[in-house]
């Protein structure tokens, strides 16, 4: 039983814009704080190889995919040179004496080895910038997945807005916090891709879908085909579809809340960003939850797969009041000038 909706006007299409753009000027980082993250990356390579000679650190996730906030963390894939993999065993005994030298650097506190994790991990807090960080060992495919976010965020400047818009929206209804039981932030970046492709016209391709080849190419990595079409200089002639939508961000962000509440049949379908067809639940199986949605790589993993029955209905409720706010015009105040009030 959703409110019906009125008829936008164009000034309210052009408000519900701003705050749209607002979202990523206000929240995206500057120069100066990308060349922090990198600075302390650096840093902390050359502590570690005094332990660990061959180790190299590569930055990931929202540092590195186009949709990070000031605050975000740093999340930091360990390798070792020559070395193309490492059993969990090999990964925990590391992690932890990774944490024990940690500890004596003078930059870091609150160092937290965390084993027990799919991914295991040491935290750490990084005193004079504020910020937090984690470094993970052989995360190869988070590497490609942050680029394949990159590459979609990069190819039309709607998808970063979007994209970041999402985040405000999750951090504010507090449904942005996988380690509270709620979706993490890639979870939510996907939904706003697989919307975007989905879209009729489609605002974005499936970078996954096109190839030059006859055949898709494999390029594996764990096991799983992490390719995709990344050049974004030829994709326009290689993408028929390309600039067939023009929608402005304020219409494209109330249609992805109508999208979720209005159209989208979460007991039947998949969030799914590598193909265009629609996967339904049964095929993979994964009839149980609610929200369901398949990493682009590693299909095996539901991004949903943690949420409680409360936290789904929860989740469900900000986007169908998120609808109702962002779908029914305010009045929009006209400046008053001293000289005109009567
Ligand atoms: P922020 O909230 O700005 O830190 O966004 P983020 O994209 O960096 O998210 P987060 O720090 O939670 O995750 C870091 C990266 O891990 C993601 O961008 C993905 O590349 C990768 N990743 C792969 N699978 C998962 C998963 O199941 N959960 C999470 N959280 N991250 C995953
Ligand atoms: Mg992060």
């Amino acid at each position: 039983q959703l409110e019906p909706l009125p008829a936008l006007t164009p000034e309210f299409l052009c408000v519900l814009n701003d705050v749209c753009v607002k979202c990523y000027t206000d929240f995206a980082p500057d120069e100066l704080e990308v060349s922090v993250r990198e600075h302390i990356l650096q840093d902390l390579e050359g502590f570690v190889r005094r332990q660990f000679s061959g180790a190299r650190l590569r930055l990931f996730g929202s540092s590195k995919n186009g949709f990070g906030f000031r605050q975000s963390d740093l999340d930091i894939c360990m390798v070792l040179d020559g070395q193309d993999t490492m059993d969990d065993i090999d990964c925990i005994t590391i992690i932890e004496s990774l944490a024990r030298l940690l500890k004596k650097h003078p930059d870091l506190k609150n160092i937290l080895p965390i084993t027990t994790a799919k991914v295991p991990i040491v935290k750490f807090y990084h005193v004079r910038t504020g910020l937090e960080g984690d470094i993970s060992l052989y995360n190869t495919l988070a590497l490609h997945n942050t680029h394949l976010l990159a590459t979609y965020g990069a190819f039309d400047n709607r998808v970063k807005i979007l994209c970041y818009v999402m985040k405000v929206f999750a951090k504010v209804c507090d449904i942005g916090d996988a380690s509270r039981g709620s979706l993490s932030s890639y979870a939510y970046t996907l939904m706003v891709l697989f919307f975007l492709q989905q879209r009729n016209p489609p605002v974005i391709p499936v970078l996954q879908e096109i190839y030059d080849a006859q055949k898709k190419p494999e390029v594996l990595v764990d096991g799983w085909n992490v390719y995709f079409y990344d050049d974004l200089k030829t994709l326009p002639s290689r993408w028929s579809e390309y600039g067939g939508n023009t929608e402005s961000v304020g219409e494209l962000w109330l249609g992805l809340l109508r999208f979720y509440t209005e159209d989208f049949d979460f007991r039947e379908h998949v969030i799914c960003i590598r193909q265009r067809a629609r996967l339904t639940t049964f095929n993979k199986q994964w009839t149980s939850k609610y929200i369901v949605i398949e990493d682009p790589f590693d299909l095996n993993h539901n991004l949903g797969a943690g949420l409680s029955r409360k936290m789904t209905n929860f989740i469900m409720k900000a986007f169908i009041n998120g609808r109702t706010v962002f779908g029914t015009p305010i009045k929009v105040l006209s400046p008053i000038y001293p000289n005109q009030v009567e």
